[in-house]
């Protein structure tokens, strides 16, 4: 079997050297006797997966004891919903930048029971712009600041966050681990796993443990952020093969990849080759993003200038064995998801896959 050239947004790609690693592990784990999928989530094997993650966590991103480390079942969406609960009193406030679908999903869950206000949005400009994070201004007595690093659907990408006095919390589903980043600034960070660290099934949370203490009594146990945290995610069943996909990947950041900077030389290398074969196709191919600063290099969003040729680029693609690349069902046009795990050679062939269609089309 031929591996395709795999770009979809989520669930994504993962490392060949993971997934069959996954696979023999399937059949036999180590020399237990059982595959990794049969195992107690309290064996002593499990047990060594778990802490082993949490630690490569604490390594790639140089995590102070200040944080907690933890995996919550629901992906991003529950740790939303939490976060709502746990860290907002009825009635109170939380600050969001509004930059599209999953930072309106957040908002969402804090609007059912206080006040969410919109320091920005990009709803006027299609989320294709985001803010000069000069221009922004936080109050220091809201219950968070929200943001969303990667916004997956239109391909906008924060690098850099503003300094607030409420904690921040960012939802970091679909660049997680791409670069470095100092976690120092953040009350919490969390993402789905599926993009950048493995299978679909739980969500990670980096989170500053001072903040637990303001969750409130009486929750259900599993709705409750400390619980994950204090109980170290085993509180009930984890999602344990996806726990034991990403301590994998973590590993291939570590040791293949060699950590996060090397990680961020990969993934600019990677988006500049599609960007600048959109620069420079004379129009026929146009980032949806204008300024480059703005642009994701995880999701890179894109349309033809005669719109009707897309469908047919997708299917001529897709027969070529480059998959995933229809845009978000809500904005339509075409999306690359390069997630660290995409191979450069993946996205060299889909280039000259491109330059040839446009001299072919245009
Ligand atoms: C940035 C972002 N946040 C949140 C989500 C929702 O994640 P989940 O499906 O894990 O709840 C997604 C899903 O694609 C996403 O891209």
């Amino acid at each position: 079997m031929a591996r395709k050239h795999n770009f979809y947004a989520g669930p994504a790609v993962l490392p060949v050297s993971v997934v069959k690693k996954a696979q023999e592990s399937l059949f036999e784990y180590g020399t237990c006797g059982i595959g990794i999928a049969e195992m107690s989530h309290r064996s002593k094997e499990f047990d060594a997966i778990l802490e082993g993650a949490v630690a490569a966590v604490k390594r790639l991103y140089n995590v102070s004891d200040d944080y907690g480390v933890a995996f919550v079942q629901g992906g991003a969406s529950m740790v939303m919903a939490i976060n709502a609960l746990n860290f907002v009193p009825e009635g109170g406030r939380a600050q969001f930048v509004d930059t599209g679908t999953w930072a309106r999903r957040a908002i969402g869950e804090v609007a059912r029971k206080a006040s969410a206000d919109v320091v920005w949005s990009g709803k006027d400009v299609a989320y294709a712009e985001l803010p000069e994070l000069s221009s922004l201004s936080f109050d220091a007595d809201v219950s968070f600041v929200h943001m969303t690093s990667n916004n997956t659907i239109a391909g906008t990408q924060f690098r850099e966050f503003p300094r607030t006095e409420a904690p921040l919390f960012v939802d970091m589903s679909s660049d997680f681990f791409s670069h470095p980043v100092d976690m120092n600034q953040f009350g919490m960070v969390y993402g789905g796993i599926q993009k950048n660290l493995g299978p679909a099934g739980s969500a990670l949370v980096i989170v500053r443990k001072d903040l637990l203490e303001r969750i409130p009594q009486g929750l259900s146990e599993m709705l409750d952020m400390g619980v994950y945290v204090k109980k170290n995610s085993i509180y009930n069943t984890p999602a344990a093969f996806t726990i034991y996909m990403t301590s994998l990947v973590l590993d291939w950041l570590e040791k293949d990849i060699g950590g996060l900077e090397n990680m961020d030389r990969i993934n600019k290398e990677k988006a500049g080759l599609l960007y600048d074969c959109f620069d420079a196709s004379g129009g026929f191919y146009r980032a949806t993003v204008k300024n480059p600063a703005h642009r994701s290099l995880m999701n890179v969003t894109f349309r033809l200038a005669q719109e009707p040729l897309e469908a047919t680029l997708i299917a001529e693609a897709t027969a070529a064995g480059f998959i995933g690349l229809k845009g978000h069902r809500s904005v339509g046009g075409l999306r690359a998801s390069i997630y660290n795990s995409c191979p450069t050679e993946s996205v060299r062939e889909f280039v000259t896959f491109l330059n040839d269609f446009a001299k072919k089309n245009g």
